[in-house]
């Protein structure tokens, strides 16, 4: 069961324009900058599990991938199916699913994304059933990415907002800070979103080891970048926001960087180095 104020939340119809807008698409050009250095090959068959609208799935179905997107909101899954019906590269499939519970077969997938998921998994016990289903319908040689939302940086974006001394906001940062919980006081979802899980990005890699994969890198997607006042109008310019993408790029796994970023990346493979599975 999903959460209902994940679900309304959802059903506002925000998350197909989310990463449009300039400021926020910083997210977008670095999740593709990783995923294209590390996904293997097109036509690599990728699950995209909780991927709303389609975005990233699009994307990689232009460039080759056979790609599968599941999500649990009818909504997101209705908008995925009427953009690749458009598309000159469609989706392979656009279904509605749990991460917990894959309707996939074992070893039938070259990549999983988790882009999404664990942020609204708030248990230890879904987020590693989530991890598990991941590595089952994995092949052998097969790799997750995975993101997790930071708890180190709502603070500074609720702080950039303004909305620090709203009533409940220091309640909420604390929490978040302390335990990584965040629920919303009063569906005030324009600026203060809805039920979820901030990680601390060490222990979003322990999660993936927990569910028995093998840990290859950790990525800080924006590193502080959001925190620059005219982000946005360098993200419109494509010359300034590749110097910005590069300068992330420069600091992207180094440990002290990590918690600054509001999303981090998990890349995890099914088999050790060298210790494939046969
Ligand atoms: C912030 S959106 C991200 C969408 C897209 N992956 C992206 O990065 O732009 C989070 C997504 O996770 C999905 N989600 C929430 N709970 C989930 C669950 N238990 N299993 C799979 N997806 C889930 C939501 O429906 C939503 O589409």
């Amino acid at each position: 069961m999903i959460d209902t104020d994940i679900i309304d939340f959802y059903n506002r119809g925000l998350e197909q324009e989310r990463l449009k807008d300039a400021r926020r698409s910083i997210e977008y050009h670095r999740t593709m900058d990783v995923l294209q250095r590390f996904l293997p090959p097109p036509p690599a068959t990728i699950l995209d599990v909780g991927g709303g609208p389609g975005l990233y799935a699009l994307t990689l179905a232009a460039l080759g991938y056979q790609v599968h997107l599941i999500d649990p909101v009818p909504l997101h899954v209705e908008q995925a199916q009427a953009s690749s019906d458009l598309a000159e590269h469609r989706l392979a499939s656009a279904r509605l699913g749990d991460a917990r519970d894959l309707s996939q077969a074992d070893a039938s997938a070259d990549a999983v994304l988790l882009l999404g998921p664990l942020y609204h998994l708030t248990t230890v016990a879904d987020r590693h059933q989530a991890w598990s289903e991941a590595r089952r319908v994995l092949r052998p040689d097969g790799m997750v990415v995975a993101a997790g939302a930071s708890r180190y940086y709502t603070i500074w974006e609720m702080l950039s907002k303004g909305i620090l001394n709203v009533p409940g906001a220091e309640e909420t940062v604390q929490q978040h800070i302390a335990t990584g919980q965040h629920r919303n006081p009063g569906r005030d979802f324009e600026r203060l979103w809805t039920t979820a899980y901030f990680h601390d990005p060490h222990e979003l890699a322990s999660e993936a080891v927990a569910a028995g994969l093998a840990v290859r890198a950790l990525f800080a997607v924006e590193g502080p970048a959001k925190l620059l006042p005219d982000l946005a109008d360098r993200m419109r310019d494509s010359v300034s926001r590749e110097q910005v993408v590069a300068a992330i790029r420069r600091l992207e796994s180094e440990p002290s960087v990590l918690g600054l970023s509001s999303h981090i990346l998990v890349i995890a493979d099914k088999a050790p180095a060298g210790k494939e599975e046969r």
